[in-house]
């Protein structure tokens, strides 16, 4: 028998023990009940994740705390290393978590050296850049308004001096830092006072290189990154940002999202006006919309890029996450391969006469500097006509939904049968993590939120997000504390082996009487997967659902009372039964965690057994029983009377919780 979750009892409030607030409200009970259940089944059910869980991972292993609050954080891990680094304030701190054994914690201070500063905050070094650098690492702040970097081997830190463009002024400029092998770009400026206007910058390598000022319109800056190309002198780097709607029409957007080109062997042009300015410079506009129902998502947040596992660099996969202004959410997939197509070959925005040879945004061999023509013409005319759309046959987002999504990584990943999957791990406003599966080919498909995990022990949002696809597992901080999440949490479905395949994680499955991880297995020991959901669930040693525990109680005629199920899985429908009729019916995307039935006035027909029944396409399976009893006799009495106290403070608990459905409406 699988017994409820611990806490989640239904209980009763005999009327006489109870004080009646809502008779007091004079809102009739029955009445709420109907604005509650019409409230509830508003909304957007099966787009959800479809399990909740808050993560409690294994003692001293998984969480560790900084022991104060870092209200600016970088992060950096190295997939299949133990050790993670955040850059705080004045501090690096140096996480340890190592197999089998208690994370540990290590701080290096790095304190300011002398600045210009002005005010006690201001004068602190708040290190915003952690890059591997050779055996160490390169580890650069603000340093009091004059950044500065540092070298950090064996836990020790060497200043480096003063670097320009390497940090900001101050911890949350919109900075960005990208990292070539002996080249570094930078969206960060080098003039405290001037030069507000933000550029993409190389900083070392090549000849310095900025963007001109004109082609950007207040850019906030998403991600970069360099993609080599089948000729070395076609590298280019891609940078994805938002800016204002040059668009200024009330019907039109505020922000457009970007992506950018440059190649990479630029040299900057031969006329003063060209001579350190990037000549190769080009943007096109990031398509995230569904035409059919007509929403359009365009505040991008985060990029995620998922390589090719043939390393064919034309078929990676860009993940944009998106929001719209009620900050809804879209995650749309677009391909290099588009994207390169859209820059090589569209026309330019606002430019009508014939393109210059060589047109503009071609990359030129041997380091041949760009006509100044064509510089001329791109520089004033730096959009393409060309939208990037997602792809796929319809273009439209792999799906949207309610929730307020930030940070965005994929893990590719091989169920137990070989099939292949993508695992999108999406970050929301709430400090929680939504696990959302993608399977099948594009025109087949299917995308499923299966978890959403609250990965800290104090709920705060994510700062930072990096996945490790060697160890499996997800690292996130918040301001106060930095976990380490398995990809393949198992132990978070409940109700056997039912419970375990209807949760469709491709990672986990149920071999011996237990849902595990499909790493955890030896491979002549398959374990059981049933992973889309689009088909029933099979293969299960017993192939009915095992019934639930029955409860009793006994109540007084008369007696007001309630029975709560809790709603495991957000995606079914959980309705409370008696005798043969449906007394109350929960839908998938219900505001309360329990579907609840009041009886008001209990009377003599509403004794009996009353079931909770949860479905879920064709999976049923019963999560509560209660039996009602008349109360008689002392043998009841004093047992009624312990649980008499904690019914009435249940029963006030309740309410607040209905309240608050009522308005959010
Ligand atoms: C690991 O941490 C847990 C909880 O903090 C603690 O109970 C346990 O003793 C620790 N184990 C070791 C080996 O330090
Ligand atoms: C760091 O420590 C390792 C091993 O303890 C040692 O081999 C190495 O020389 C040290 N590096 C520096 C720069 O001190
Ligand atoms: C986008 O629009 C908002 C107003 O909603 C504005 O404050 C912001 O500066 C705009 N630009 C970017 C790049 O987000
Ligand atoms: C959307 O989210 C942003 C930041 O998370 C917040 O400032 C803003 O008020 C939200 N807008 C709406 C309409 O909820
Ligand atoms: C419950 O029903 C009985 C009999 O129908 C009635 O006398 C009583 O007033 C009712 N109680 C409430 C609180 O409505």
């Amino acid at each position: 028998m699988t017994p409820p979750p611990p806490g989640c009892a239904s209980l009763g409030a005999p009327r006489a023990s109870v004080p009646s607030p809502l008779a007091r409200s004079g809102l009739p009970l029955r009445l709420l009940l109907l604005l509650w259940t019409v409230a509830a089944s508003q909304g957007h059910p099966r787009n959800g994740p479809r399990i909740s869980a808050v993560w409690k991972g294994h003692a001293g292993q998984d969480h560790v705390d900084f022991g104060l609050a870092e209200p600016h954080t970088v992060l950096f891990h190295e997939p299949g290393s133990s050790s993670v680094w955040v850059g705080g304030r004045s501090k690096v701190y140096v996480f340890d978590f190592s197999k089998g054994r208690n994370a540990s914690m290590r701080t290096v201070n790095i304190v300011s050296t002398k600045g210009s500063c002005r005010d006690k905050q201001d004068c602190k070094n708040y290190i915003t850049l952690l890059e591997k650098q050779g055996e160490g690492l390169l580890v650069c702040g603000t340093n009091a308004r004059r950044p500065s970097c540092w070298t950090l081997v064996n836990d020790t830190a060497e200043l480096l001096g003063e670097r320009r463009g390497y940090a900001p002024f101050s911890p949350d400029e919109n900075s960005l830092v990208l990292f070539d092998g002996s080249e570094v770009y930078s969206t960060i400026r080098k003039q405290e006072y001037n030069g507000k206007i933000p550029r993409f910058r190389r900083i070392k390598g090549e000849i310095e290189l900025y963007t001109s000022d004109t082609v950007m319109q207040n850019p906030q800056f998403i991600k970069a990154t360099i993609v080599h190309q089948d000729q070395a002198y076609d590298d280019k780097i891609y940078y994805f940002f938002r800016e204002d709607n040059p668009d200024k029409n009330p019907e039109a957007p505020l922000n457009v999202s970007r992506v950018a080109q440059l190649c990479r062997g630029d040299q900057g042009g031969e006329s003063s006006l060209s001579v350190s300015k990037w000549n190769t410079f080009l943007k096109a506009m990031l398509v995230c919309s569904d035409a059919t129902s007509n929403k359009n998502f365009n505040r991008l947040q985060d990029v995620f890029l998922l390589p090719d596992p043939n390393g064919q660099w034309r078929d990676t996969r860009v993940y944009g996450v998106f929001s719209n202004p009620w900050n809804y959410s879209a995650v749309c997939v677009y391909s290099l391969g588009d994207i390169d197509k859209v820059f090589r070959t569209s026309s330019l925005k606002g430019y009508h006469s014939d393109l210059p040879n060589p047109r503009p945004g071609k990359c030129l061999p041997d380091r041949q500097p760009i006509p100044t023509e064509t510089f001329q013409v791109a520089d004033s005319h730096p959009e393409v006509v060309q939208r990037v759309e997602p792809t796929g046959p319809l273009k439209t987002p792999l799906f949207h939904s309610k929730y307020h999504y930030q940070k965005v990584v994929v893990h590719r990943m091989h169920a137990s049968n070989g099939e292949t999957f993508h695992v999108l791990y999406l970050t929301t406003d709430k400090g929680t993590i939504h696990k959302v599966v993608e399977s099948g080919e594009r025109e087949h498909s299917l995308v499923f939120s299966i978890l959403e995990i609250q990965p800290f022990h104090r709920p705060a949002t994510i700062q930072a997000m990096s996945l490790d696809s060697d160890r499996r597992k997800l690292y996130v901080n918040s301001q106060w504390e930095v976990s380490q999440v398995p990809l393949d949490l198992c132990e978070v479905y409940s109700r056997g082996c039912h419970g375990c395949l209807m949760a469709r994680d491709p990672y986990c499955g149920w071999n011996q009487d237990r849902c595990v991880s499909i790493y955890s297995s030896p491979k002549s020991e398959p374990v059981l997967q049933s992973i889309n959901p689009a088909e029933p669930h099979k293969g299960c040693p017993n192939p009915k659902p095992e019934q639930a525990p029955l409860q009793k109680v006994s109540l007084a005629q008369n007696s007001r009372y309630y029975l709560s199920c809790p709603m495991e899985s957000r995606h079914a429908t959980y309705s409370w039964r008696h005798e043969n009729s449906v007394e109350q019916s929960c839908e998938p995307g219900h505001q309360s965690p329990n579907c609840i039935l009041f009886i008001e006035n209990l009377t003599d027909l509403q004794y009996g057994h009353y079931y909770c029944e949860a479905q879920e396409g064709s999976y049923l399976h019963e999560a509560q029983h209660w039996q009602l009893l008349r109360e008689d006799g002392a043998m009841t009495s004093h047992l009624l009377g312990r649980a008499r106290a904690l019914a009435a403070s249940l029963w006030l608990g309740v309410l607040p919780t209905l309240t608050l459905g009522l308005l959010v409406h």
